[in-house]
């Protein structure tokens, strides 16, 4: 006779969270960081207690003893960031044919749970998966859109503004200025993170802050940040994205693009927040928005008594400033 039992656990290593994150993810075809580098080297360095998976073991009594047979059926990423705000990713059961068990919604639920001290918790969905959230009391609250292209002959001699991109090493002067620009735009207060992030980029990718002498002004000054990164696809992600101006955000990713081949394929995830966002990628790069996610946020269970959204809204929307921000770090943790 055989008994099944199901649990949910924290990853040991992040060797188990890369072997069910990030090869489910591939298997869902969300285009991930190549070799799980997302994963290894910034989300969970970030927050690894967050790294949740579901369990199915099997107990099958034979004549030789009983047999024991345990395979990883669910997962989840309950990011969680230094100001204590949760975001959910990376949910996933990653054989279509273990659906509809329970698998899913029970690795949501302890995400959920874990992270009940949080004010808010948030997430970026895609459609199918709105109305299961909203089961769970998340409401909808914006949208982002995934632009891709490809690079043109003129992006390679394109410098509107004279601006010079130099890598961001780890000069604790560019990452706290990263920090603090993410922090007016985001809302989020996550600078673990964003360290992680630039030493990921440096590494594995690009890193780039763009500097400019205004006229009239004595020195350079910082006035765009761009990173980007491979793909499992072969294709670049870039995100985030922070410029002063249009023309700067232009410059800033024709800098990027001069980083690789040709005939590269990139990406980048925009909260759709302003109009420039549109105005760079489609009108100004070419580029094509080519799917749409939802941004939804709910209070943490400790704060679900707390007075309504309007009053304490999500970090997202907190009032600071939108202008400049065109490209956010990652769809799955904001
Ligand atoms: C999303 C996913 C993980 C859900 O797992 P699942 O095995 O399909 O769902 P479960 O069997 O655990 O769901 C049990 C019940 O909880 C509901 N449920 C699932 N997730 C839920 C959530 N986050 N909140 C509320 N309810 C949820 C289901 O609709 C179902 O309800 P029903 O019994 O009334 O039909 C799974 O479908 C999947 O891997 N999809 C592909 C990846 C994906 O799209 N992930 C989400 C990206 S935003």
């Amino acid at each position: 006779m055989t008994q099944t039992s199901f649990q949910v656990r924290q990853c040991v290593n992040v060797k188990e969270a890369v072997a069910a994150h990030y090869a489910w993810a591939i298997t869902e075809q969300w285009d991930a960081g190549k070799d799980g580098n997302d994963i290894k080297l910034a989300f969970y360095p970030t927050h690894s207690a967050g790294f949740l998976i579901g369990i199915v073991t099997e107990e099958e009594d034979r004549e030789e003893g009983k047999v024991t047979n345990e395979k990883a059926v669910s997962c989840i990423c309950g990011m969680k960031y230094d100001d204590g705000t949760g975001f959910l990713a990376l949910y996933i059961v990653g054989d279509a044919s273990q659906r509809n068990k329970g698998y899913g919604i029970r690795v949501f639920n302890q995400s959920l749970e874990d992270l009940s001290s949080s004010r808010w918790i948030g997430l970026n969905a895609v459609e199918e998966q709105v109305s299961n959230y909203q089961k769970s009391g998340f409401i909808l609250r914006g949208s982002i859109t995934r632009f891709n292209g490809r690079k043109k002959k003129e992006d390679n001699n394109r410098a509107i503004t004279g601006a010079s991109a130099i890598d961001i090493d780890r000069s604790h002067l560019f990452v706290e200025k990263l920090i603090d620009r993410d922090h007016r735009s985001s809302g989020l207060y996550r600078p673990t993170f964003i360290k992680n992030w630039i030493n990921y980029h440096e590494s594995h990718g690009w890193a780039l802050a763009l500097m400019h002498c205004q006229p009239g002004a004595e020195e350079k000054k910082v006035v765009g940040f761009g990173c980007m990164r491979p793909l499992a696809s072969g294709a670049y992600r870039i995100g985030p994205l922070y410029a002063d101006t249009l023309d700067y955000a232009v410059d800033l990713v024709t800098q990027l693009m001069g980083k690789v081949p040709d005939d590269a394929e990139f990406t980048t995830d925009s909260f759709m927040a302003t109009p420039e966002i549109n105005e760079l990628f489609q009108n100004k790069l070419g580029w094509s928005p080519v799917a749409t996610f939802y941004q939804m946020w709910r209070k943490g269970a400790d704060h679900s008594n707390e007075e309504d959204h309007e009053s304490h809204p999500p970090p997202f929307e907190a009032p600071m400033t939108k202008d400049g921000y065109y490209s956010v770090f990652s769809l799955e943790v904001g």
